[in-house]
């Protein structure tokens, strides 16, 4: 935090299942550690803090106070009933997101919760959750979606502000180009057998053991844009085609209402 060439972060959490940051915490090349030690200040993550109750809160209010932070938020933000169905200290998620925004230089939306409201989101949403650009409108917000995203196209747009000194160009729904521009089935690896017409008719037959197509059993990828093929996740390389499920669609605005049933067969 001492160190001016390194920008400060303060990462909010709210309704969510801090799947977003599990997976950033497996990254590798940046890994965690590389990232938080040697290019950005970490000065407040509720996951990573060593502080708990009122020394969190402090941390939190320091971190604030000293402005100048890249806001990172994880998770959707109620604003039904004045907001009290997400609450961290006695306040409530949508104060305190309108508080860390007013003195960030930007504003990372972190998967599909804090993008565009997540899973608890879908109809007929009882706690009203919304995603942080539905609230802020005075202050570059950037989506990174997916559920959860891939931690280099988190790490990629962190780096690219930091190179850059603005957020990299995005799409309608507010998502990096450079990671969302073209559609999961563009690349898909089972594409070949999509073009030749051979499918996996239901889960276990042959046509799923031989690796073949899986738009039949509920594939979402010709509807999803991401780059999930090419970049996969972290070390292990795998993506959910990989393993024989189909693309969910996890990176798409309501994607828990608009994307269902996930699975056909
Ligand atoms: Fe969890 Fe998905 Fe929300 Fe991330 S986007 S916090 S992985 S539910
Ligand atoms: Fe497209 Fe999905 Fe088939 Fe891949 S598995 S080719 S993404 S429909
Ligand atoms: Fe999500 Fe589909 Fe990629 S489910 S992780 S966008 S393959």
């Amino acid at each position: 935090a001492s160190d001016p060439k390194r920008p400060s972060v303060v990462w909010l959490h709210f309704q969510e299942c801090t799947g977003c940051s599990e997976s950033l915490l497996r990254a590798s090349h940046p890994d965690i550690a590389t990232l938080i030690l040697d290019l950005i200040s970490l000065d407040y993550h509720e996951t990573l803090s060593a502080a708990a109750g009122k020394q969190a809160e402090e941390n939190l209010e320091n971190a604030i106070e000293k402005g100048n932070y890249v806001l990172v938020v994880e998770g959707g933000i109620p604003l039904k009933d004045g907001g009290v169905y997400c609450k961290i200290g006695g306040k409530t998620a949508v104060d305190i997101l309108r508080r860390a925004a007013e003195k960030a230089v930007a504003i990372i939306a972190i998967g599909t919760c804090g993008a565009y409201g997540g899973v608890q989101a879908a109809k007929p949403n009882p706690t009203g959750a919304v995603g942080v650009s539905d609230i802020i409108k005075d202050k570059p917000v950037i989506n990174v979606p997916g559920c959860p995203p891939k931690p280099h196209n988190f790490l990629s747009t962190v780096l690219y502000f930091l190179t850059f000194k603005k957020l990299p160009p995005t799409d309608k729904f507010g998502r990096p180009l450079f990671a969302y521009g073209r559609k999961v089935h563009d690349h898909c690896e089972r594409r070949p057998h999509f073009d030749e017409g051979r499918y996996a008719e239901q889960f276990g037959d042959l046509g799923h053991r031989m690796g073949f197509c899986l738009y039949k059993v509920g594939c979402k990828g010709p509807e999803t844009y991401s780059n999930c093929p090419v970049i996969r996740f972290n070390d292990v390389e795998v993506w959910p085609v990989s393993v024989g499920n189909g693309c969910y669609g996890c990176t798409e605005p309501n994607f828990w209402d608009t994307m269902t049933p996930f699975h056909k067969r």
